[in-house]
């Protein structure tokens, strides 16, 4: 692929800190073989492991952005459990909001995600969208990352949408939002090749395939 792209390799709710540690030190060992040029990678770790990923891309130079996988609709306060955009803003850059299995476990609603895409932008940080067809509910967001529900690998029959479909999504898109688009949903060595030829495509969120540095290296190769 010959444009900037953003690849986005959500962990989800995967990996101790020790496992981080020892993914980024695979990563840092192989670093060499990819082309950080034409892409910029966004490694989206669960909360607990977001200060031991900063320290070692910061010891190691390694270019790599961090997002959080979601973040609080509140602004700080009496909210337990919660993270705040700015408590987020410390240790991130970019923040992934109203995911399917946010929507389908964590009752997330369309109120919920317009607060927080609101509290993304207050806090200076690059919100990716998540939608899940060409209707669902959209807000400004610099990023949409389009993922149907049937594509993602944990969900149902996990195959990845045509890129056709996508193509035709992205349109649509296109036509209510100004953000850059992404496709998400069982992307892999053997597919992820066949959305190049989408030309408003700026991007990938990844899940299963970016858990194992290998194969998530491999991958990058191919964009
Ligand atoms: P998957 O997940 O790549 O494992 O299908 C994508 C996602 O849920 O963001």
């Amino acid at each position: 692929m010959d444009k900037d792209l953003l690849i986005v390799a959500n962990w989800k709710s995967n990996k101790t800190n020790r496992e981080a540690f020892s993914w980024l030190t695979f990563f840092n060992e192989n670093k060499d073989k990819i082309n950080f040029k034409n892409k910029e990678i966004v490694l989206c770790p669960s909360f607990t492991s977001l200060s031991i990923c900063r320290s070692f891309i910061k010891d190691n130079n390694l270019p790599i952005s961090l997002g959080a996988q979601d973040l609080s609709e509140f602004s700080g306060g009496p909210y337990t459990g919660e993270v705040s955009a700015s408590q987020v803003k410390e240790l991130c850059s970019y923040v992934l909001i109203g995911h399917s299995e946010r929507k389908r476990y964590f009752s997330e609603t369309q109120d919920k995600i317009k607060r927080k895409v609101s509290q993304a932008e207050e806090n200076n940080l690059d919100a990716i969208l998540c939608v899940q067809n060409e209707n669902d509910f959209i807000v400004d967001a610099k990023f949409i990352a389009y993922e149907p529900p049937f594509a993602i690998s944990t969900f149902g029959v996990g195959r990845p949408d045509a890129p056709e479909h996508v193509e035709k999504v992205f349109s649509a898109l296109a036509n209510k939002t100004g953000a850059k688009l992404l496709y998400g949903g069982s992307l892999a060595l053997d597919n992820i090749g066949q959305y190049s030829k989408i030309k408003s495509l700026r991007g990938f969120l990844l899940g299963g395939v970016s858990l194992d540095p290998r194969e998530f290296i491999n991958l990058l190769l191919k964009c």
